[in-house]
């Protein structure tokens, strides 16, 4: 990386809270402008005072609906707007809905689809340009999930979009091999604000045994380090690592079971759905 005066702006989406946040903390520390975007704009500025407190020259917060179908084109254009062209992009903004696909409501699942896949695809197509003029500075870190490694019954739409996340960022890590980095990234169950969004009445009942990895500035660190490294795909705790490996060697119908076992339990016992969005984000 270059030094602090040159470090090229980090757009971080879904900022807020969460891994995003923790992520945001890690370039902060580097001492990188960062751009924050999520919905909830008195959360975004808070996390601006705070990741300057850290070490960013600057943190500028823009509240907007990436799932919204013009949200990526709106975001693109008030970062122009503000003079900010990110050399690193980190595609983090997404969330899981827990249910049957027959009885999951349309517009919530089109709207999860926008977000963890339209989305990162949209931003990363726009941002191109800037992230290839950052050179060995720039890059794009995005954030898939463990989910990536097998069909989820239950979650059907969001372990498939988080296999797309997966396959599409390790093709584009070897397309633009030597001009920019990309990683991704695939964390195991981590406690933020995504289980009561996905509708888990029971926290993590699918926890790793690790707990130190799997907190979400655990996984921040492990994700950072690995970009920094230029590394393809990172998957933070060694339980998350060996399922990960070992479910590539189940049928892919006893790996479905498998999670549909599991996801079941989780919607025996619903919480009220956070899916629709919140009043006030
Ligand atoms: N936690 C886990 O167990 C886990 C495991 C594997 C992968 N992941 C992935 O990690 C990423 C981060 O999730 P997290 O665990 O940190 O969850 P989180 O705490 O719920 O954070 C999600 C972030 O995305 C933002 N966001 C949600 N909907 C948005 C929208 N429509 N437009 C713009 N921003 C939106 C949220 O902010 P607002 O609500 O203010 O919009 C928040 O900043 C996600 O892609 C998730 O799929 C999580």
């Amino acid at each position: 990386m270059g030094d602090t005066a040159t470090r090229p702006w980090v757009l971080v989406t879904g900022a807020s809270g969460g891994i995003g946040l923790e992520l945001a903390k890690r370039f902060a520390r580097d001492g990188h402008p960062l751009a924050l975007t999520a919905r909830s704009g008195g959360a975004l500025e808070a996390a601006a005072r705070a990741l300057v407190a850290l070490g960013s020259p600057r943190a500028e917060a823009i509240a907007l609906d990436l799932s919204e179908p013009e949200g990526p084109a709106t975001l693109a254009a008030e970062l122009a707007r503000r003079a900010i062209a990110p050399g690193i992009l980190v595609n983090n903004a997404g969330y899981g809905l827990l249910g049957e696909f027959a009885e999951l409501p349309l517009d919530d699942e089109l709207a999860m689809a926008r977000l963890n896949v339209v989305a990162v695809i949209e931003l990363t197509k726009r941002l191109l340009p800037g992230i290839l003029a950052a050179g060995r500075d720039g890059g794009i870190l995005s954030v898939a999930s463990t989910a990536a490694y097998q069909p989820g019954p239950y979650m059907a739409t969001y372990y498939a979009s988080k296999a797309f996340v997966l396959a599409w960022s390790e093709a584009l890590a070897e397309e633009l091999a030597g001009r920019t980095r990309v990683t991704c990234l695939c964390p195991g169950p981590v406690p933020t604000g995504f289980q009561a969004r996905a509708g888990f009445a029971d926290g993590i009942p699918l926890n790793s045994g690790l707990l130190p990895l799997t907190r979400a500035d655990r996984v921040a660190r492990a994700a950072h380090a690995a970009f920094r490294r230029g590394r393809r795909v990172v998957v933070p705790g060694l339980l998350n690592r060996t399922g990960a490996v070992a479910v590539r060697a189940l049928p892919r119908a006893a790996a479905a079971k498998i999670v549909a076992r599991l996801q079941r339990q989780r919607a025996d016992r619903p919480a009220s759905r956070g899916a629709t969005k919140e009043a006030g984000r």
